[in-house]
């Protein structure tokens, strides 16, 4: 049966590289974007459906939701890093940097997942991206990544019951994406790639890859987790 699978920011990076991977094994995909041409560009690319979406925006998410009959996967790649301006931000720079973090990496997936929460079938997955800024003091960016793993838990129990699977994959520094917006210096690159067992950045296809197996029917009793893929940069233990 041809699978129904929509990836929030699918037109770069990592929601990219998952739904060339759901592409690849013949899903209907529907990928993400706030950017038209982007949108338009990848679509075409990858050979899946392209709408343009903020996922901020509840009238466009609930736009995107009345597309869409049902959803076996559903994956809430969308995000994002905004950085503070600088020392001796005033307290409206400061709610504004915390509006922008919580918007783009919490309530992009919150917001998403409800309009279509309905539509998820029996034996369907919702995984959404989760960052390793999380364990690691990364001030609002860490913060939205932090609660979306504590929403992901309510998240599954409330829908376990009707047999939908719901797990963070929380990613270490993945190289080729847009994420660091071309302000990666080589230094920090080579410190990322130090903190690693592997001693290599991840690429998207590790987190493809594993977004792919937890929407599997081999990781039917697997809910409520974060998954940590890193290369070791951070251990549970
Ligand atoms: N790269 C890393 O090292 C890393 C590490 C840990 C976690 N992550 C997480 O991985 C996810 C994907 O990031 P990436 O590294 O692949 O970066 P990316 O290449 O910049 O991709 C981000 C995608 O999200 C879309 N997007 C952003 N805000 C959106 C919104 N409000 N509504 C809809 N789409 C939106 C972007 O398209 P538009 O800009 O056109 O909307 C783009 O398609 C993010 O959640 C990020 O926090 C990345």
């Amino acid at each position: 049966m041809t699978r129904i699978v929509l990836v929030t920011g699918g037109t770069s990076g990592i929601g990219r590289a998952i739904a060339a991977r759901f592409a690849a094994d013949q899903a209907e995909v529907f990928i993400t974007g706030r950017n038209p041409d982007t949108v338009d560009v990848a679509a075409k690319e990858l050979g899946v459906h392209g709408v343009v979406c903020d996922a901020t925006v509840t009238g466009q998410v609930a736009e995107l939701a009345a597309r869409l009959d049902e959803v076996d996967v559903l994956v809430n790649a969308a995000g994002g890093l905004s950085r503070p301006t600088g020392d001796g931000m005033t307290l409206d720079e400061v709610l504004a940097l915390w509006h922008a973090n919580l918007a783009q990496n919490l309530l992009t997936a919150v917001l998403t997942t409800a309009s279509v929460k309905d539509r998820l079938t029996g034996g369907s997955s919702v995984v959404s991206i989760g960052s390793i800024g999380a364990e690691r003091g990364g001030g609002s960016y860490g913060a939205a990544k932090a609660a979306l793993g504590a929403w992901n838990a309510s998240l599954s129990a409330e829908l376990a019951p009707r047999n939908v699977t719901c797990n963070v994959i929380s990613a270490g520094y993945i190289a080729g994406t847009n994420f660091f917006n071309g302000q990666l210096s080589d230094e920090r690159h080579r410190e990322l790639v130090e903190e690693t067992h592997n001693k290599r950045p991840g690429t998207v296809d590790d987190i493809a890859q594993t977004a792919y197996f937890l929407a599997s029917p081999g990781a039917r009793h697997i809910t409520g987790q974060t998954v940590h893929v890193n290369g070791g940069a951070f251990t549970t233990r």
